[in-house]
């Protein structure tokens, strides 16, 4: 599972976070599964962007990059982000590995020599056609694109056209969701042109192996981190063991870098393109995107500390379905928190606990087997699995929110804080902490803190990440006999902000 490595040229903010944290939660999905999962994330920090903003800044491309780097790591490690390995392009294993990748697509003779000119954007690191400007300007970043010309290598990716058309054909479901590789096809289907891979003008890059001055583009630099932290050209062995079994997460402004150009590099190069590659829309704010010159960018730590990181992790899963731009909404986000988080996941925890605590003597009743919350467990663990494959995080919540209701109306209709002590208030109690043991199960890849905390509540030793599925799943796996704590509210009810 990888993320994009982000460029050092600019601090993390939700957008990053919002792909980071997709991905780390279909990490951790596939974990519970039982999968064996290597989860990449990293920073980008070669090429033009970088060297001009270390420039600006009055420091070296290194520094530049060691500063923005750490912060990103920063980030991640707040928002409980699981990654098994943080990459970063100018580390040594890296520079080997591209020059192993690159020169096995120039020993296959792909890549031949050229002059290369062209309306050049900086922010994308990318040339575009008179075709794709609008009203002169990048069409992602609305500013002026600039003339380049150079001496280049050229990865002949015009001879790729019908080979990716066939790995398309092949491999239907590679490109999530359908729009996105409608999309990819459409790019391809247009024709394509060779591609510039080298570059004299700057020196901030990965060296040529067999052209010495020249150092590659930093977009074919990037790409190949996903091969080297598996262990590209230096480790065959661990390569094997998980190429080409990768998902790819990114947004749609890299779409055709990863649905065009990366699986010709890998079939280039000679080896399978990666299986699958979702591809997200952009978060807005206020109907833009973010930039440091709008100054509309939202950091994550002023949201954390409103909403704590698993009201940020919820929200973004929740609210921003995979595939459409979304518009960032404070007020959304407050409304998301007070109805899933502390109206219901809450009060449910709390009102159970409230319960055993006054009916049951502390110790949490084992589930009634014929409960009618086990059929609706089932269809909601069956519809949480489905949207988790599909990648559809906000589809995957939902169902399984679906159960946090039905729950809580089960309560309602039972009435249980009006009941004597007995067996029916120990079967509407069981059923109730069944139901709080398998949300805890369902929703650990979204809250993965929360999550553990309602475990240890209800008593369960262990954690909730540890369980596997679908045998987790299965209805009746509370065992009763557990004290169950009921400690502080879960999510405390947040009040709108005022306009003034
Ligand atoms: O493109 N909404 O890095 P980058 C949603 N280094 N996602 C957003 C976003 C937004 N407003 N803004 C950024 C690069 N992203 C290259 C990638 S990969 C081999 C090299 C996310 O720092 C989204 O995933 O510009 C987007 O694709 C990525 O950040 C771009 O990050
Ligand atoms: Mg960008």
């Amino acid at each position: 599972m990888t993320t994009p490595i982000y460029y050092v040229n600019d601090v993390p903010h939700i957008g990053h976070a919002y792909t980071t944290v997709t991905a780390d939660a279909l990490a951790r999905w596939h974990r519970l599964l039982g999968d064996d999962v290597f989860f990449l994330t990293g920073t980008d920090e070669h090429g033009l962007k970088i060297q001009r903003t270390a420039d600006a800044n009055g420091i070296t491309p290194q520094e530049q990059a060691d500063r923005t780097s750490a912060r990103f790591r920063e980030v991640w490690e707040m928002l409980g982000i699981s990654n098994d390995d943080f990459i970063r392009t100018t580390e040594p294993r890296h520079i080997t590995s591209v020059q192993s990748f690159m020169q096995a697509i120039f020993d296959n003779g792909w890549i031949r020599k050229g002059t290369y000119s062209g309306q050049y954007c900086v922010p994308c690191e990318a040339y575009y056609n008179d075709a794709d400007l609008v009203d002169g300007n990048c069409p992602i970043h609305n500013r002026p694109v600039e003339w380049l010309e150079e001496d280049n290598w050229f990865f002949e990716l015009s001879k790729f056209e019908q080979p990716l058309l066939d790995w398309y054909a092949s491999n239907p479901g590679c490109v999530q969701p359908d729009g996105k590789r409608n999309e990819a096809l459409g790019i391809i289907r247009q024709g394509l042109e060779d591609v510039s891979v080298s570059r004299t003008s700057i020196s901030w890059g990965v060296p040529v192996p067999w052209d010495e001055g020249h150092v590659f583009y930093v977009w074919y630099d990037a790409l190949i981190n996903y091969a080297t932290a598996v262990g590209y050209g230096a480790d065959p062995e661990r390569f094997a063991e998980w190429w080409p079994a990768v998902h790819h997460l990114i947004g749609k402004d890299i779409l055709r870098f990863h649905c065009v150009y990366w699986p010709a590099m890998c079939l280039a190069a000679g080896i399978e393109p990666p299986h699958r590659i979702g591809v997200h829309g952009f978060l807005l704010v206020g109907g833009e995107k973010m930039s440091k010159t709008s100054l509309n960018q939202i950091f994550p730590a002023d949201l954390v500390t409103d909403f704590g990181v698993d009201g940020f992790r919820y929200h973004f899963l929740r609210d921003n379905p995979f595939g459409p731009d979304g518009d960032f909404s404070y007020e959304a986000m407050v409304t998301r928190f007070n109805t899933d988080l502390a109206n219901n996941l809450g009060n449910l925890l709390s009102r159970v606990a409230t319960v055993v605590g006054k009916k049951c003597d502390g110790i949490g009743p084992a589930p009634s087997p014929t409960s009618p919350l086990a059929a609706v467990s089932v269809e909601a663990y069956a519809d949480t699995a489905a949207a988790w494959a599909n990648m559809t995080p906000s589809l995957a919540l939902e169902a399984t929110w679906r159960l946090v209701r039905e729950a809580n109306a089960h309560l309602e209709i039972n009435e249980p804080w009006k009941m004597e002590p007995g067996p029916e208030l120990d079967a509407v109690m069981g059923d109730a902490l069944e139901v709080l043991r398998l949300v805890s199960i369902l929703a650990t890849p979204a809250m993965p803190d929360t999550c553990a905390e309602v475990w240890k509540r209800i008593g369960l030793p262990g954690t909730p990440g540890e369980q596997r599925l679908p045998d987790a799943a299965a209805w009746g796996g509370y065992p009763g006999g557990l004290a169950v704590d009921k400690g502080e509210a879960l999510f405390p009810r947040m009040t709108m902000p005022t306009n003034d």
